[in-house]
């Protein structure tokens, strides 16, 4: 596989030693902030260069998240849907079988990671509609993805919930680097009511992905991980019809939409053989897969932050909306 150059390598790694640094988590790696948003090193490196190479056409289909929002979710309910019909590939390479054998991160992959450590993928063999994730907030994306007209999904949860699972996520990604707890929960907290978190400040990443809801609603979709909780069937019906490939009445009759809600629910992929025992790396970092599947509970913030605390994120993330049309 051939590399990027490595003078755009060396371009970006230079650009990154002069940002505004900061450490975060209880892992206490070094976040960069770089247009109003904290960075990885390594998602930022990967984020210049998919700026720089990757290519958009009018049939991706797009699906950003806040980390910690349904990522793992919404990449299987897309994954199922745009695959449903795909009888011309038997066996294990059949997509729907793919998404029994293997976690739905394997299955859609991070543009960014495509482009980790100077990789430069060929992804014009992909099958159309190419589905790709995404992280980054909206004014980061590559250039070439507002102006495709590719669609995209985004999707988000409420801060409290997010923030909860944000930590036991980077929690259990520093138990598996062996690492001494540098941050408290109460000074993640506080942290990420300063907008310090990973692709945070939280509400300027939805709101990037709102405002331009709102500008073309055929473009890009907005959703809520409370709303796919509440509604997946319905939520699921809105997506399909949004990324071209709406179920017929027949499908509806037929419980195809219930079929692929089911094989796509907590406890499904929960119970999978590879998301109880796999494992799979981003970037350094190997994490269990079963870290994926922590809960998938709407409220479970109830357990971790006083009221003191819900009021005082509320209120800011209140603040920070006001006049958006945007709530939690
Ligand atoms: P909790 O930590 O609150 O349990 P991401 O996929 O963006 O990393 O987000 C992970 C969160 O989504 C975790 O939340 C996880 O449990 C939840 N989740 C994963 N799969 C899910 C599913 N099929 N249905 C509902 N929630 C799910």
């Amino acid at each position: 596989e051939p590399t990027a150059d490595q003078e755009s390598y060396n371009k970006y790694k230079d650009l990154i030693s002069t940002l505004p640094t900061q450490r975060w988590g209880p892992g206490g790696d070094d976040l960069h902030q770089y247009h109003g948003f904290w960075f990885h090193r390594s998602l930022l490196e990967e984020i210049m260069a998919a700026q720089d190479h990757f290519v958009a056409r009018p049939t991706d289909i797009i699906l950003a998240t806040f980390p910690k929002s349904g990522t793992t979710w919404l990449k299987a309910l897309t994954f199922a849907t745009i695959n449903r019909k795909r009888t011309d590939v038997a066996g294990p390479n059949n997509p729907l079988s793919m998404l029994s054998k293997l976690n739905p991160h394997e299955c859609v992959p991070f543009i960014t990671s495509l482009y980790h450590n100077g990789r430069l993928p060929d992804l014009d063999s992909l099958p159309v509609p190419r589905l790709f994730a995404e992280h980054a907030p909206f004014s980061l994306l590559p250039e070439s993805v507002p102006g495709s007209g590719s669609r995209i999904v985004y999707l988000c949860r409420n801060p409290k919930d997010n923030l909860v699972s944000l930590w036991h996520h980077s929690l259990a990604r520093a138990r598996a680097r062996g690492v001494a707890q540098y941050h408290s929960f109460d000074e993640v907290f506080e942290l990420f009511c300063s907008g310090i978190s990973m692709v945070g400040p939280i509400w300027e990443h939805a709101l990037g992905y709102w405002r331009e809801s709102l500008r073309r609603p055929e473009r890009v979709m907005f959703m809520k991980y409370e709303q796919l909780k509440g509604d997946t069937g319905g939520c699921l019906k809105r997506l399909a019809e949004f990324i071209g490939c709406p179920f017929s009445e027949e499908e509806e009759r037929e419980g195809k939409v219930e079929e692929i809600v089911g094989m796509c629910s907590f406890e499904r992929l929960s119970e999978l053989e590879v998301n109880k025992t796999g494992r799979m790396s981003f970037g350094s970092t190997e994490i269990e897969n079963k870290e994926y599947f922590r809960k998938g509970e709407v409220g479970d913030w109830n357990r971790h932050l006083t009221a003191e605390m819900a009021e005082r994120l509320d209120r800011i993330i209140e603040e920070k909306l006001k006049g958006s049309g945007l709530e939690f």
